[in-house]
């Protein structure tokens, strides 16, 4: 593996390879040693707690040595570009570049470069896809069922912005999930069709092995989309009434962060059918899994 840049790259080996290999490291197993030689930069233009420090976490625990950085007291600040920012990490030895940006598909220009050697992981770009939480996310649901075929599996809210909705449709399509789509209609996109089928909340919620809230994201909607607190969590949000119809082996899933209140009832979001405490403690293991096979790649040439 050279880089991860979307979830679809991924062959189905590759993503059960990382699964397995991250409940290994969840289970204690050792690191390599090699590791240690490696040097990781993560360049982070959106913000991010779970996946920045995740990264960060991961990296501490494979020995690998990490570059600071901060986009806000870098030369990005003086107008300097994210290819020129990465062509410069890559100059000065950096080997893997873990980068969140706003635009989609920030990557193409990069991996074209003849001059930028170091590795690119994706850690979201704009609305386009977040392989990496979409790969712990089904580490997650593994751990759950031990398996992905036929489970079904809804996921709700803000889809069309939604970059862990889009990487996760994709996959849990491929791996033989019957997947369900449920939030406001306006945030659903017709091309979503292929992989599942769009239904009320109050349809699906007896009969889904998986509930996968996604965030609101009001930092990409145009004025006029929002909806007050209370009338998406009475219309489209997993309140308390609508959890007591879940089956009793249903989980409850969200990427983070959460808007308590409005995806779903801020005592659900640390109940015993909720796994989004594991989805955050799984993100480690998956990111040291991930770091360990694009420098592994690497160190095969
Ligand atoms: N789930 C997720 O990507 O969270 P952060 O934005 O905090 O990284």
């Amino acid at each position: 593996l050279k880089h991860l840049l979307t979830i679809e790259a991924l062959h189905d080996n590759e993503v059960m390879g990382l699964i397995k290999r991250a409940q290994e490291f969840k289970q204690g197993a050792l690191t390599p040693d090699h590791l240690k030689e490696y040097y990781a930069a993560n360049l982070f233009f959106e913000n991010s707690t779970r996946t920045h420090k995740s990264f960060e976490m991961a990296e501490h625990r494979l020995g690998i040595k990490m570059l600071d950085f901060d986009s806000k007291t870098s030369s990005v600040s003086k107008g300097e570009s994210l290819y020129d920012t990465v062509l410069t990490m890559s100059a000065i030895g950096v080997d893997v570049c873990v980068i969140r940006h706003w635009e989609e598909n920030y990557y193409n220009q990069l991996i074209q470069s003849k001059t930028i050697r170091c590795s690119i992981i994706n850690g979201g770009d704009g609305s386009g896809q977040h392989p990496t939480q979409c790969l712990l996310d089904l580490m997650t649901i593994y751990e759950e069922f031990g398996h992905f075929e036929g489970l079904k599996v809804a996921i709700i809210g803000d889809l069309s912005h939604s970059r862990v909705a889009k990487s996760n449709m994709q996959m849990l399509n491929r791996l033989g999930a019957d997947l369900y789509f449920s939030g406001p209609s306006q945030w659903y996109d017709a091309q979503f069709d292929v992989y599942g089928q769009y239904k009320d909340i109050d349809e699906l919620i007896e009969e889904v092995d998986v509930v996968m809230l996604l965030r609101v994201q009001h930092e990409r909607h145009d004025s006029g989309e929002s909806f007050s607190k209370e009338v998406y969590h009475q219309t489209y949000g997993l309140t308390t009434e609508r959890a007591k119809r879940l089956k009793s082996t249903a989980i409850i899933m969200h990427p983070a962060p959460v808007n308590r209140e409005v995806e779903l009832a801020d005592e659900l979001v640390e109940s015993y059918q909720s796994r989004i405490v594991s989805q955050m403690s799984n993100g480690v293991f998956m990111r040291m899994a991930i770091l360990e096979a694009i420098l592994e790649g690497k160190a095969k040439g």
